[in-house]
């Protein structure tokens, strides 16, 4: 059985002060050791605060993007080195927002996503299908072409640092998070897909859900099969939430 890991993605809410108050009271409400792997994301600029506050825990530091270069004249630009100094361990790329709203591709994703793996980064991958795709019974082929797209030429020696988030970009922000059976079909499909992918290396790759997980549902949610934890967006902006849902996730 694979630890599970909750993922905090915090996106673009919070200022400096709010995530040093929301990072100490998270801290101050789990009981550690963790039973299992949390990791928050924080925006850019509030990394510093919050490895600050995590520093003596077992919680571990993210961001939710990074450049596909190492150094140089990029404005605007971070690398996986920086995100190292940072003092993080972790990248989330290709989230539904990236790809929607920036114009990010499964290329523009896998040149990301190869940079970080080799400077060491654990990489969370995104994909996940519209409401769209999803009433024209596309899951499958969506699901496959983004898994493909991005991972196909990564040697299965990384797999140990990949995670997926299945994030149906329908369920994001909604309130509304996807039925258990709809998880499950999505979940074995990626199963699948990394199987074809890295054969037995396989499975060393956590498949997370991701979709508006509450305290109320991530205890379903974490039961499915195939299911190795949660990509949490607007449940981690809250202390009591997210550490219910940390507890509600951990010994499965
Ligand atoms: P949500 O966001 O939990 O607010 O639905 C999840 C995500 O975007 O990763």
């Amino acid at each position: 059985m694979k630890r599970k890991l909750i993922a905090a993605n915090w996106k673009m809410n919070i200022l400096r002060d709010e995530a040093e108050i929301l990072v100490n009271s998270i801290v101050d409400s789990v009981n550690f050791p963790l039973e299992c792997d949390v990791m928050i994301a924080p925006p850019y600029t509030c990394l510093d605060i919050v490895r600050k506050c995590i520093v003596n825990t077992d919680i571990e530091l993210g961001a939710q993007d990074v450049f596909w270069e190492d150094k140089g004249a990029y404005t605007g630009e971070i690398s996986p080195s920086m995100l190292i100094d940072a003092g993080c361990e972790w990248v989330i790329l290709g989230h539904s927002e990236r790809r929607a709203v920036i114009g990010e591709s499964d290329n523009v994703i896998e040149k990301k996503l190869k940079k970080a793996l080799r400077k060491d980064l654990k990489v969370i991958l995104c994909i996940g299908e519209t409401e769209s795709q999803r009433i024209q019974n596309r899951v499958s082929e969506i699901l496959g072409k983004q898994l493909t797209g991005v991972l196909g030429e990564i040697e299965s020696e990384y797999s140990e640092k990949i995670a997926i988030a299945y994030e149906p970009v329908w369920a994001i922000g909604t309130g509304v998070n996807a039925k258990s059976e709809q998880i499950l079909e999505a979940h074995s499909i990626i199963n699948d897909n990394l199987i074809e992918l890295f054969e037995k290396d396989a499975h060393n790759i956590r498949i997370l859900y991701g979709g508006s997980v509450k305290e109320n549902n991530i205890k379903e949610i974490v039961s499915i099969k195939n299911v190795d934890g949660a990509l949490v967006g607007g449940a981690s902006l809250e202390s009591v939430s997210f550490k219910r849902i940390i507890e509600n996730s951990g010994v499965c």
